[in-house]
């Protein structure tokens, strides 16, 4: 008995993988002090795989869980008095007639009523009524248990997720392991992540998934992924998730078995036909489909322009093959010419949406929407709204975001992405002078369309933790919330997710509120400023800084950074005209620097790196103070996070603690390679005196080197003093040692080396041979940071490890001993021997 109270209070001991995410239903600490719970559930649909049935197996689920109470399910009661009632609107009045007030619900809405003895959950269609279940137990999972009566219904129709799952198994863009969907080609044999991925999104609304990724393999349209199709939808039907897909458009001259035409030409007949037919089988297996995606005329792949036809000519293909079915035709607006010429000083990219849709509006048929990323470039660390919303006002739209966070940080970097999010749906367009804001845009309500609403990039994996990451999670949890209604606070969905995930502790409340809060400002800070974009390789894994691949190539994401001057003059009077994309308000404020916002200084306008921003500084003074702020920022996630220390379980902790160490030595790297980049190619100084200055390291390159030899890095600023070192041989075995002089003390001593791709190498390093401390790079290679990886010394495979409180004297002798692997030739680049406080 004793014992079982003990395991009880000590619950938040128990390791916890990731997987339950938000819905851990875990025990309430004083479980005792609740009122009195309804003794039963009636769910007012007894079909096995009806959502309304799932809702009632949930509440039972989550109240045994939550309170150690089993509860029966019952399809009916004679004691509706005490009991929780879940069920559609129509058939809560068959059974118990009308409601006292009868909810004014829109589909997928739901009335909750907690007020009476019985609980009332009410959806307009069963999907709702899963919803409102959903809605309940967050409540009590919380442990809120105040009487409530309200109707919730979402913003808009359409709240979807997109998966950028290849048929392989492999995922672009993909930090959290493989695809749950595919291997080898086709549908996996097991579902039940599927299923579990499915009930994760219900509870978050989410009403759709596309599958697979937005560069479509057209085998997937085989009699062997169409029956998975099925097999997938009808994994996700009982938890109101629709199944769609994306198409290539060039599918019917694919070599298939079948079809196999000369032309994709969006007005052939015959052309027509064969889209017909795929569209007409995939239906009879999947009669609920939710519709399709195109990417088409984009970074390569076929599309309508081939042809000669416009793009809506290329959407309405596929929206009128689906019109029958219901379906709807998501059509992207990431439509771009990727060998634009830099020389040509009014070519941008940013031009391209509104350029490419121009005329086009009202041409679309009713069942398209188009769906625009939520800014001009592509998911930037900021970057204004897209001024595409204020074109399309006779076309549906959806606002497109990115949880995986592919530009920015990848789940290794914690990046809590709502309140950048909110920059652009909270953004007023002013369209003819009245407010125009996106999200009033994007749920139909400005324009009055029929259609529209929210799709997010996800790429969950079969990784515990879905993203890669525990952390991460809120971002997944916070997009569906605004899904639904986009008004909410990004702080409020915070923490209703901390404590669903984490419980109701208020030190962990207080922490991971404050990490998270401060995660985005940190990340800017130290990736890109001024609205410069995000600063990473464009041309390789979209992870660490690499700011010269923004430049010199087709792709547009230009900086025209030069000697003495950057940023993007997008004017009307001098530039590219894009600021003149906007209505004539927002185009004014725009269009001239005095009235620019500073964190958008570099996107609209080409200045002096001496150009005084409206805070007074220069901005290359406001890059080197930023991205030492950012840094310092990230450095206080671990000393944060480690009071919570027994707080939270020991796997979340021990893996969260892992990746926010590693966030802060990277942070490091960021903020020297931009630093270091800028200072170069300016030639200005930092007046605090920082850039360039490391009282506290060792270059590696400068320590004596047995069996190690240096290595200049490329680019320079990926390494400290552009050197690194290497073994000479991939057998052999290197030692680097020096004297260390610095006074008698205690420090942290960080070593930073490069982790690749392609082997393991281990490290072990001694003072006086008293070992400090040994390691092996695999972070990559394990997928224990499932970020893209690199196969060279550069600033993604850069990565810090730190040994805490060592004891150092004057004139000891530190030696590391690396033994290269594969083709990681054990490389390092320097350490630091810091003292407490001191970051370098
Ligand atoms: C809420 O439910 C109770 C039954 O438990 C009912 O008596 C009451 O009328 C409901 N409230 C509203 C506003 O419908
Ligand atoms: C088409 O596919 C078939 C079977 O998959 C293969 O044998 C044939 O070589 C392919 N033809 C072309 C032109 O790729
Ligand atoms: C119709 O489409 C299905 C699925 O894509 C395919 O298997 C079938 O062969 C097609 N039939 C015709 C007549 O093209
Ligand atoms: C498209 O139009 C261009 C110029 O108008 C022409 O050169 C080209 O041949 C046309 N392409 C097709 C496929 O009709
Ligand atoms: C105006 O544009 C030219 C390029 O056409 C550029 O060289 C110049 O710096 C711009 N002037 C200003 C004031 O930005
Ligand atoms: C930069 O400063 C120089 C000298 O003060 C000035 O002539 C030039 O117009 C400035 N360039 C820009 C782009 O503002
Ligand atoms: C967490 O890390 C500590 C310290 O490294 C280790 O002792 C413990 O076994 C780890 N716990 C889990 C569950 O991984
Ligand atoms: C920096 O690297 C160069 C070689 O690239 C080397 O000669 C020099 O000693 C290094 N400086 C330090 C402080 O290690
Ligand atoms: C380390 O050990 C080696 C051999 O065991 C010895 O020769 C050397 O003096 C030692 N170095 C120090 C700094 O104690
Ligand atoms: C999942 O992530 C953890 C921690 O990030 C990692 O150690 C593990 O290898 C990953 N597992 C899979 C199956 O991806
Ligand atoms: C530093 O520590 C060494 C070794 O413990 C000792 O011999 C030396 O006297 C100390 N120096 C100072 C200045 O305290
Ligand atoms: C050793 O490294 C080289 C180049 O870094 C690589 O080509 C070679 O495959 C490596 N050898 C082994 C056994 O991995």
């Amino acid at each position: 008995m004793l014992c079982l109270q003990l395991l009880l209070t000590v619950g938040v001991a128990v390791a916890e993988s990731g997987i339950d995410a938000w819905l851990r239903y875990a025990p309430l600490p004083s479980s005792s002090s609740h009122p009195a719970l309804p003794s039963h559930i009636v769910a007012l649909n007894t079909s096995m795989n009806n959502p309304v049935h799932i809702a009632g197996v949930e509440i039972q689920k989550g109240i045994a869980s939550i309170f150690g109470k089993n509860l029966s399910v019952a399809s009916q009661s004679q004691q509706a008095a005490s009991s929780i009632i879940v069920g559609t609107v129509s058939d809560y009045a068959v059974a118990f007639g009308h409601p006292a007030k009868t909810p004014s619900l829109e589909p997928d809405g739901f009335w909750l009523n907690t007020t009476g003895e019985a609980v009332q959950i009410l959806g307009q269609n069963e999907r709702g009524a899963l919803y409102g279940a959903f809605e309940y137990l967050s409540m009590l999972a919380q442990g809120n248990f105040s009487k409530v009566a309200y109707a919730s219904n979402p913003s808009a129709p359409v709240r979807w997720v997109n998966q950028w799952d290849n048929l392989d198994g492999s995922i672009e863009r993909g930090y959290g392991g493989p695809s749950i969907f595919f291997e080898n080609g086709l549908v996996v044999d097991n579902l039940d992540r599927v299923s579990e991925y499915a009930r994760l999104l219900a509870s978050i609304r989410i009403n759709a998934v596309v599958v697979n990724n937005v560069n479509a393999n057209a085998s997937l349209l085989s009699p062997a992924n169409v029956e998975g199709l099925g097999r997938l939808a009808d994994a996700m039907r009982p938890y109101g998730v629709q199944v769609g897909i994306s198409l290539n458009f060039a599918s019917p001259t694919a070599n298939l078995t079948y079809g196999n035409l000369s032309t994709f030409d969006p007005l052939d007949k015959g052309v027509i036909s064969w889209w017909t037919n795929v569209t007409d089988t995939i239906y009879r297996r999947v009669p609920d489909m939710a519709g399709y995606l195109v990417k088409a005329n984009s970074e390569g792949q076929p599309g309508p322009l081939t042809y000669n036809r416009t793009l809506a000519q290329g959407a309405n293909l596929f929206a009128n093959t689906l019109k029958p079915h219901g379906g709807i035709l998501m059509f992207r607006a990431f439509v771009y010419d990727n060998h634009i010429n830099e020389s040509d000083w009014k070519a941008d990219r940013a031009n391209a949406a509104v350029d490419f849709f121009q005329g086009l509006d009202g041409k679309f048929a009713d069942n398209v929407i188009v769906q625009i990323k939520y800014g001009p470039i592509d998911f930037q660390v900021r970057e204004p709204a897209s001024p595409l919303f204020a074109h399309l006002q006779n076309t549906s739209t959806a606002i497109e975001l990115e949880v995986t966070q592919e530009y920015l940080g990848q789940q290794c970097h914690l990046v809590y992405l709502p309140p950048l999010w909110k920059t652009v749906l909270d953004f007023d367009m002013r369209v003819n002078h009245k407010p125009s804001l996106v999200r009033d845009i994007i749920s139909g309500k400005r324009f009055g369309r029929p259609l529209g609403g929210s799709a997010a990039v996800v790429n969950v994996g079969t990784n515990n933790t879905w993203l890669g990451s525990h952390l991460s999670m809120s971002n997944l949890y916070a997009y569906g919330r605004l899904a639904w209604n986009p008004a909410d606070d990004p702080q409020i969905m915070l923490q209703d997710w901390i404590r669903l995930t984490f419980g109701p502790d208020p030190a962990v409340m207080k922490t991971i509120t404050s990490l998270s809060m401060a995660s985005w400002p940190a990340y800017e800070n130290y990736s890109g400023n001024l609205g410069i974009q995000t600063l990473t390789d464009i041309l390789y894994t979209h992870f660490g800084p690499n700011p010269q691949t923004e430049d010199g190539n087709g792709w547009g994401q230009w900086t025209r950074a030069d000697h003495t001057t950057i940023g993007m003059d997008r004017t009307v009077s001098n530039g590219t005209g894009f600021s003149g994309q906007y209505p004539a308000e927002v185009a004014t404020v725009y269009e001239n620097i005095s009235t620019t916002p500073d964190n958008l200084v570099l996107w609209f306008h080409h200045v002096n790196y001496t150009h005084k921003l409206h805070s007074g500084k220069t901005v290359i003074q406001h890059f080197y103070d930023a991205h030492y702020d950012g840094a310092d920022t990230a450095q206080t996630f671990v000393t944060q996070w480690e009071e919570l220390k027994g707080k939270v379980d020991e796997e979340r902790y021990n893996e969260t603690l892992f990746r926010l160490t590693f966030q802060a030595g990277h942070s490091i790297v960021w903020r020297d390679a931009i630093a270091n980049y800028y200072h170069n190619l300016s030639g200005i100084a930092d007046s605090a005196g920082r850039v360039g200055k490391h009282p506290w390291r060792i270059q590696a390159e400068s320590m004596t080197l047995d069996g190690y030899v240096p290595y200049t890095v490329s680019p320079f600023e990926a390494a400290s003093n552009a050197t690194g070192i290497v073994t000479s041989s991939n057998s052999t075995t290197g030692t680097a040692s020096t004297m260390l002089n610095f006074p008698n003390g205690t420090y942290d001593l960080a070593v930073n080396y490069f982790d690749m791709i392609g082997g393991t190498s281990r490290w072990q390093v001694s003072i006086n041979n008293r070992t400090i401390g040994s390691w092996i790079g695999d972070n990559v290679d394990t997928g224990r940071l499932g970020h893209a990886p690199s196969a060279y010394l550069d600033a993604h495979s850069a990565t810090r490890i730190t040994f805490r409180n060592v004891t150092i004297a004057k004139g000891d002798v530190l030696k590391i001993v690396g033994t290269p692997d594969g083709i990681e030739p054990a490389p390092l680049d320097y350490i630091a021997v810091l003292p407490k406080g001191v970051v370098d």
